[in-house]
Parts: C-alpha cells; structure tokens; sequence
C-alpha cells in the first residue's frame, strides 16, 4: 500500500510541469531552512534566558539575604518593605521580595497588602540558596530562597519572572519571521527568473519539435547558450538542419520520379504511335495492295502458266519485305533475342546495329559469365541502360568511338560506357530523365549508377549491380 502511494506521487510529480518543480523545490527548501532556524533561535534563546534567569534569582536571593539582616535584627519592617518595593519596580525580571520567619509567618513583603498564601507551599525549610519552578496564573516564575542568618532570621524569597524574557524572545523571533519571509520572497522572484532562463529554450526547444512533427521544416535554428541546454539546442539545430535538407532531396527525388513517369508514359504512348502508323501506313497498305494483286489474279483469265509464276514471284518478294520490317519492329519493341539467345548476344545484335545505324564503332569488352549470373529482369534492366547510354553517346557526344565494358565477379556486375566525346557539366542539365531513367533502373535491382563526364574530354557512365549468390 505504502510504496504504491510513493509511486503514485513519483508519478504525479514527474507529470507537474518543470516550472512548479523548479518553484516547489526553492519554496520548500525555504521554508524548511525557515523553519528549521526558528526552531534553533528559539531553543537556544531560551535555554540561555532560563540559565540566566536562574542566577538572578540565585544572586538577588543572596544578595536581599545580606541587605535584610540589618532591617530584621533592628525589627525595621517598615523600611524592608519599603526596600522590598522600591527593588522590585527598579529590576525588570523580578516580580516579588517577602521573608518568612521560623514560625512560617510572613515578616516583610513587596506586596504591600493581599499576599498570595500559595506562595508559601514554595521551598520551605531551605538549608542553603535553592531555586525552585513554579506556575501561577502570571506564568512560569522562578523561586529562589536563600536562609537569612542561618535561617535564624527566616528564609527570604526573591520571585524572577520569564515574562519579561518571553516578549524579548517573541521579539527576536518576529523579527527573525520577518527577515526569513522576505528571504523567501526574493528566493521565489529569482527562482521565477531562473525558472524563465531553463524552461523558456525547453519552450522553444518543444515547440520547433512540434512544428517538425507537423511536416513544417521550414523553422528558423533557435538560439544556443553555453550550457547544457545550449549544446541541446545546437544539436536540435543540426538535427533539424539535416532534416530540412534530405526533405528537401526526398522531394527533388520524388519530383523527378514524377517528371520521368510522365516521360515514360509520354514514350510509351509515342511508341505506340509509332507501331501504329507504321502498322497501318506500312503493313496495312501492303496487305491491302496484295488483296488486290490476288483479287486481279484470281479474275484473269489471259494470264500463263509463266507470267503467274512471275506475279506469284513479285508478291512473294513483297511479302518476305514486310515480314522483315515486322520483325524489326517487334525486335524493337522487346528484344527477343534477350529471351532466346540471352544478354550478351542481344547486346552484340544491339551493337552492330548502332554502328550500322550512327557510324560509331564501339568497342565491346565482356569479362565473365553474365548470362549465367543475371536474372531475367536483371538482364532487360542491364540491356536498357546499356541502350540508353549508347544512344546518349550517339545524340550528344559528336564523336565516332566507344568503349563498352561488362565484368562480373562472383559479388557484383559492373559496366562502364565510356566516349572521348564533348562531355557535359551535370549540374547545368535541367533535362535529366534519361539519365534519373538509368540511375532508377539500377537502384531497382539495389544497384548504383553514377556519372563522370568533363567538358571536351568525354563521359563515362558506370554502374554496378549486386549479384546473388
Ligand atoms: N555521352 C554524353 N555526352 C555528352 N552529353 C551527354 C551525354 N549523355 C548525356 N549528356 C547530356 O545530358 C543530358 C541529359 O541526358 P538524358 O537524361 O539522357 O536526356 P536526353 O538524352 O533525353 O537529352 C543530355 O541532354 C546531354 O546534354
Ligand atoms: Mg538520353
């Protein structure tokens, strides 16, 4: 039961917040050392009053016992009350002065008339000096008696009261309230500033966090100290800082991403264009013509034996061209030499082609059985960045050379194409989805592609690929 109250309030004090900690915690210690000094003051202080009280009593005691041997022998009452009186006004803790003789009768007294009887109960029969605490309904008074004459003249009573002391001791500790109240006042006002100093960076701190959880990256850095505090804020400010820029590359990327969708789905449709018109200017017209050629034969009726093997000839020929136009097509469409002979051939078919088509000689180096190593996907990926390299080279580097490299090693594939041509300055090209096509192609397979190219001295494209074991 115990320790689940102490968890509780561990609990409900971690959730107050920093501001009511830091106050709570100077307020209390304030009143606890408050407390604790008043407490002291007040022992001490009274502890010194009452020893100090008791030697009046002791010494007055003493001291009246002299003076009254005189008074008492000559039977001078007269004068001893007079005395008893006048003494007792003068000293400020004494309260009474009265002798009792042998016979238990009261001789002389600062009392004047109404002495009280009760007074009497008090240290009776004293040999020597004797001090004795007694309540009255004035407060705590301290007898002393001391014998007069070997108390053959009786026992003289000198009353010391702590009233006196008392107002002096609540003196003390008001004053001393007032000063400890006033320390603690200033105590709160420069914890409410240092309050201010910690938890207004923590403020700020909280509410650029706030912001960045929201998606706002857009947040000026906070202002750093030389503290604790100060090397969080500067390690927020690096954090949101590194934040806001890879937002920002997250961003770029996702833009480009979208950008080459478009320009692929844009290729695509313009492909299809393509196939289309060249279907339909080319294959369709040719088929439409021969329907007609055959519709003529069939309808002749002149015709030999030998101009129809002639005509049959002609068409034939026509035929086998349009067949021949259909497999490039298709071939360009997908490469299905890829998928019936394999990569490295569908890249050498590819190879002589682009010589054939751009007049650039490529020189093609393969190291390693690729074939064997690459998947399906893999392959189309490598054979179209292969592709768009090399058309990159033939559109823009003006020159008649390449150098194409693949090499696979029982870790990665790697491929390099690489021209002596005009070179480019990348951070200049605004246009870049065929080469973001490249680079995507290759991250595909958890692969990496990079550029290296310099103005008037040619570009080199390598990538690499990570092959399964
Ligand atoms: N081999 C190269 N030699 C010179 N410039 C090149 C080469 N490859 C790419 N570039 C430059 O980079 C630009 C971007 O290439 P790319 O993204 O493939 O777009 P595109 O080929 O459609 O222009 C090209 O316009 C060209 O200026
Ligand atoms: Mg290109």
């Amino acid at each position: 039961m115990r320790s689940g109250s102490y968890v509780k309030s561990l609990e409900f004090l971690s959730n107050v917040p920093l501001k009511f900690k830091i106050m709570g915690m100077v307020i209390f210690t304030a009143f606890l050392i408050s407390l604790i000094s008043i407490i002291q003051v007040y022992e001490t202080t009274e502890r010194q009053a009452v020893s100090y009280l008791k030697e009046v009593s002791r010494s007055t005691a003493n001291e009246m016992a002299n003076l009254s041997e005189d008074y008492l022998l000559t039977n001078d009452i007269y004068k001893l009350d007079q005395i008893f009186q006048e003494t007792v006004r003068l000293r400020p803790n004494l309260r009474y002065l009265f002798v009792v003789d042998k016979s238990g009768d009261v001789t002389a007294s600062s009392f004047g008339s109404g002495f009280p009887r009760e007074l009497l109960k008090v240290n009776r029969n004293v040999k020597k000096t004797k001090i004795e605490l007694i309540g009255t309904d004035e407060g705590k008074i301290l007898d002393g008696a001391a014998p007069i004459m070997h108390g053959n003249l009786g026992i003289i009573h000198a009353g010391v009261s702590f009233k006196k002391s008392r107002n002096n001791i609540n003196q003390l500790i008001q004053s001393l309230v007032v000063t400890l109240l006033t320390i603690i006042g200033v105590g709160i006002v420069l914890s409410l500033f240092l309050t201010y100093i910690i938890t207004e960076p923590i403020k700020d701190l909280l509410d650029a966090t706030k912001a960045i959880g929201k998606g706002n990256y857009a947040i000026k850095p906070l202002k750093s100290t030389n503290d604790e505090i100060g090397e969080l804020v500067l390690a927020f400010n690096d954090m949101a800082y590194k934040l806001t820029k890879s937002e920002k590359e997250r961003s770029e990327r996702e833009n480009q991403r979208k950008i080459l969708l478009k320009k692929i789905i844009d290729a695509q449709e313009n492909e299809r264009k393509r196939v289309a018109r060249d279907l339909h200017d080319k294959l369709a017209q040719t088929l439409a013509s021969l329907t007609i050629e055959f519709k003529l034969i069939e309808n002749s009726r002149t015709l030999n034996h030998a101009s129809l093997t002639k005509k049959i000839k002609e068409l034939r020929g026509a035929i086998t061209k349009e067949l021949d136009s259909l497999r490039t097509l298709c071939s360009d469409l997908r490469p299905s030499v890829i998928d019936d002979l394999g990569l490295i051939p569908a890249i050498e078919l590819f190879k002589d082609e682009f010589t054939k088509r751009y007049k650039i000689s490529c020189d093609l180096r393969i190291h390693g059985d690729i074939d064997v190593r690459l998947d399906k996907t893999a392959k189309i990926v490598v054979y179209r960045i292969i592709q768009e390299a090399l058309i990159n080279v033939a559109r823009h580097s003006f020159t008649d050379k390449v150098n194409l490299t693949l090499k696979c090693n029982s870790d990665f594939l790697k491929g390099t194409i690489q021209d002596n041509g005009k070179g480019f300055d990348l951070s200049k090209e605004h246009d870049l989805a065929g080469i973001y096509g490249m680079r995507e192609r290759a991250e595909m397979l958890n692969g990496r592609l990079s550029f290296y190219s310099e103005i008037n001295k040619g570009t080199t494209v390598s990538f690499e690929i990570p092959l399964k074991r």
